[in-house]
């Protein structure tokens, strides 16, 4: 199969990984309006062709939270990633890094910040959900500074879960159980099962073993809710800001006074994100509420965005709105489940590729040169 689009890895995707792990994917929360807007309102915005621009020695370098960038695109944080394949979390940081852009390891993660940080040789990022353990949140932060994380991203949009129909369906856990059904569908991905066989990387293990008194770890809504910090506000952000002590990104920010808040914490940078329509269902998609929180925040805050990336045009049409950075989830899980780190190099190289061409005919020779000129926005699109 010839792979031009991420559209092609996800249909290689769904062929080589386990159905509970590919709708773990491509799911989103009840509907699932807001994970479907997240892609269609990117194709709602028009682009300005230019012509006769000398295009010669452009380039889609930049910096997020002023660390340098192949372009202006990270690997979002996702969860059960070594469960798309073998060793996933180690494979994708391992793409990230020859491509010179950022990987961003969740706390939900198969392989642990010990694991990811062995196997590679450039500083990750390291994504923290607020948990009520303090103590474990403390050695956790310690963990990610000790293994040279350059940045710590912050996610607000979970204390408790949005319900994903599939998930429940599915009985999703890690390692899946071994169900009648379940090994039927796993005898169809002997790629798939033969990665997992040889690797010893197959549970949560930033948390197993690091926090006593764990039982259901497999299960992922258990765990979030019985861990997961019901009770978290802005007054913990600072406990995070003292506790971390590096660059801080807040991620899950999708409304204009949230974002004026999250001037307020001191923290680096924030991301226009509602969990790739995995958490409130109906909310607004990013690229829409994108602009509003670039005039609310008036330049005070780096602003990143999230929700809906599927190629170099949806990176253009984001920056040239304001966004300093881009993180891609479902392309790069799509790359990484389809052919390993090769498909997440293929989801990057994709993406890097539509990007540059799309600047050039946009008539832009760099990033910074990108905004609201370069694009045709519809009546109306803004939100709020
Ligand atoms: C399978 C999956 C797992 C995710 N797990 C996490 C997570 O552990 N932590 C987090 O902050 N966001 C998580 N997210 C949200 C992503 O970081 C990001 O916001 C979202 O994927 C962006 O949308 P996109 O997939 O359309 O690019 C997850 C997303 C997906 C698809």
């Amino acid at each position: 199969m010839t792979i031009t689009t991420i559209h092609d890895l996800q249909i290689l995707a769904e062929r080589r990984v386990p159905r509970m792990f590919y709708d773990y994917a491509d799911s989103g929360s009840w509907t699932e309006q807001t994970y479907d807007d997240n892609e269609d309102d990117f194709e709602l915005i028009r682009l300005r062709q230019k012509v006769a621009v000398n295009m010669e020695g452009r380039s889609t370098a930049s910096t997020m939270v002023g660390q340098d960038v192949a372009m202006p695109v990270a690997c979002a944080p996702t969860g059960l990633t070594g469960m798309q394949h073998a060793d996933g979390e180690i494979l994708a940081a391992k793409a990230c890094e020859a491509f010179g852009v950022p990987f961003t390891l969740s706390t939900m993660s198969i392989c642990s910040i010990e694991d990811v940080a062995e196997n590679t040789s450039k500083p990750f990022w390291f994504q923290l959900y607020m948990m009520r353990d303090r103590d474990f949140m403390s050695r956790l932060i310690k963990r990610a500074k000790d293994a040279g994380c350059a940045a710590l991203v912050l996610t607000l949009d979970l204390q408790v879960l949005g319900q994903r129909h599939k998930d429940i369906r599915n009985g999703l856990s890690a390692p899946p159980k071994l169900t009648l059904a379940n090994m039927i569908n796993m005898a169809t991905k002997p790629r798939w099962c033969m990665g997992m066989l040889g690797t010893k990387r197959r549970e949560f293990r930033n948390i197993v073993g690091h926090v006593s008194g764990v039982e259901d770890m497999s299960s992922l809504s258990a765990w979030t809710a019985s861990q997961f910090d019901q009770s978290l506000t802005w007054d913990d952000v600072e406990w995070v800001k003292n506790q971390w002590d590096g660059p801080l990104i807040l991620k899950g920010i999708l409304d204009p006074e949230d974002a004026k808040l999250a001037v307020k914490t001191g923290a680096d940078a924030l991301v226009v994100s509602n969990h790739g329509g995995r958490q409130l269902d109906g909310a607004f998609s990013s690229i829409r509420m994108l602009p509003v929180i670039v005039d609310a925040v008036q330049g005070d805050i780096e602003v990143h965005m999230d929700g809906g990336i599927r190629s170099g045009q949806d990176v253009l049409k984001a920056v040239a709105l304001g966004a300093q950075g881009t993180y891609i989830g479902r392309a790069f899980l799509y790359g990484l489940g389809a052919m390993g780190q090769q498909g997440v190099t293929t989801a990057l190289e994709i993406i890097h590729k539509e990007f540059d061409t799309t600047m050039a005919l946009c008539g832009r020779t760099g990033t910074d040169q990108l905004n609201g000129e370069n694009l045709y926005l519809p009546e109306g699109f803004e939100a709020g």
